[in-house]
């Protein structure tokens, strides 16, 4: 590694450039709360990530295909699925985790709830229910039908008992419901519910059987089992406002009796934090219980009456900073979600652009030392 001090004009480098460069778990890494989880369907988030993003699995004879960016750091191959897809129709199998860690979701096994397959497994989701696109390119998300569930009860490097996380999604703000519960996160290995505090996870949707925000939602919301939370009271937070957005960044993050919700338009504009500070006002959630397993679409006990949709988000280890989370939000508006094709511009792009211009004609190694140097710097992390 080079050891040379930091230049000025590398510290300078545009917000812009350094995103472009740098994907979310690159930036959590440099903030010093690494990804432990990563899972989209939609795009690579690290930089260099060039493996599978998920596998697919078609109807007509049951192989699969396992579906990865286009390019190192990029976005999905759509056109791969939609090839292999021809003809038939898909379901998304496996969402890989990129993070190293091996703590992919598959189909969700029956728990206090019985999923509606015939074994009682939750079912997998359409794989061309949830098109969008990413600066341009056709990408799909992962539509949460009520029925629906993903899960990993045996992950490694997630949080447990009172451990800090950081948790973000990426998600679509008008498909939602009020059923328990469109969840991502940290829950019971058991699939049953063990008790309060033994969840943290993102909710989306409009639920009103426990906690609530203003007007009638939908709310980013946490399940930290037993209830949903929306801010410190166990009932109405007033602070936690309905969303309209259509595309959510949704933060849940938590560790020693301090947690926080946070939201933004995906597609512009600064997060805001919608609370932050001790935990709920109800016994069982200081010190957590978390276990470590990972969900998606689900509740803890895998109840399964909700919808939603997912296009991206990770699990970390580690509180994050505020500052970082403003990265990984400056990360996702660069990324350009969208629902018409028309008016993007590349990832590639984007991509050889910013590259050039911190690399000063060396190796792209070189470059992505000197971009994280750079968004240590902008953070203010060490
Ligand atoms: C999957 O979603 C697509 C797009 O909404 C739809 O046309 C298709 O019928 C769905 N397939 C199944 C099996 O539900
Ligand atoms: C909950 O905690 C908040 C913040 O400390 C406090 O203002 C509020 O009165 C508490 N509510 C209850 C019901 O204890």
């Amino acid at each position: 590694m080079m050891s040379k001090p930091i230049k000025p004009a590398l510290v300078a480098i545009s917000f812009g450039a350094v995103l472009a460069a740098a994907g979310p778990c690159d930036i959590y890494a440099a903030g010093g709360t690494p990804c432990v989880a990563a899972h989209a369907t939609t795009r690579a988030l690290y930089n260099a990530y060039t493996g599978a993003l998920y596998q697919v699995k078609r109807a007509k004879d049951n192989a699969v295909v396992d579906i990865k960016p286009i390019s190192a750091g990029g976005a999905a191959d759509s056109a791969a699925q939609d090839s292999f897809c021809s003809g038939t129709t898909c379901l998304i199998s496996i969402i890989y985790d990129q993070s190293g860690h091996n703590n992919h979701l598959t189909q969700a096994p029956p728990g206090g709830f019985k999923g509606p397959a015939a074994n009682g497994y939750d079912n997998l989701a359409n794989a061309t229910a949830a098109p969008v696109y990413l600066n341009g390119q056709k990408v799909y998300g992962v539509f949460v039908a009520p029925g629906t569930g993903y899960r990993n009860n045996a992950a490694t490097g997630t949080a447990k008992g009172d451990q800090a996380q950081g948790i973000y999604a990426v998600l679509d703000g008008t498909h939602y419901n009020g059923g328990c519960c469109f969840d991502y996160g940290n829950a019971e290995t058991s699939s049953t519910d063990t008790g309060n505090g033994h969840m943290e996870t993102i909710y989306f949707g409009n639920n009103k059987v426990w906690g609530t925000g203003a007007g009638n939602g939908p709310w980013i919301m946490a399940d930290l089992e037993n209830g949903l939370f929306s801010g410190v009271e166990v009932k109405n937070n007033p602070g936690n406002p309905s969303i309209t957005w259509r595309f959510v960044t949704a933060i849940v993050k938590g560790t020693a009796n301090l947690w926080a919700i946070k939201g933004a338009d995906s597609t512009s504009g600064p997060l805001s934090t919608f609370y932050s500070g001790k935990r709920p006002n109800a016994s069982g959630y200081s010190p957590m219980s978390k276990e470590g397993a990972i969900i998606l679409g689900i509740g803890g006990d895998n109840s399964n009456g909700a919808a939603g949709t997912f296009y991206e988000g990770v699990m970390t280890s580690g509180y994050p900073t505020d500052a970082i989370e403003n990265l990984v939000q400056a990360n996702i508006v660069a990324s350009r979600y969208s629902t018409s094709g028309s008016g993007g511009v590349s990832t590639s792009t984007t991509r050889t652009t910013s590259t050039t211009s911190v690399g000063s004609g060396s190796s792209k190694q070189q470059a992505q030392y000197w971009i994280l140097r750079g968004v240590r710097e902008l953070s203010g992390a060490p």
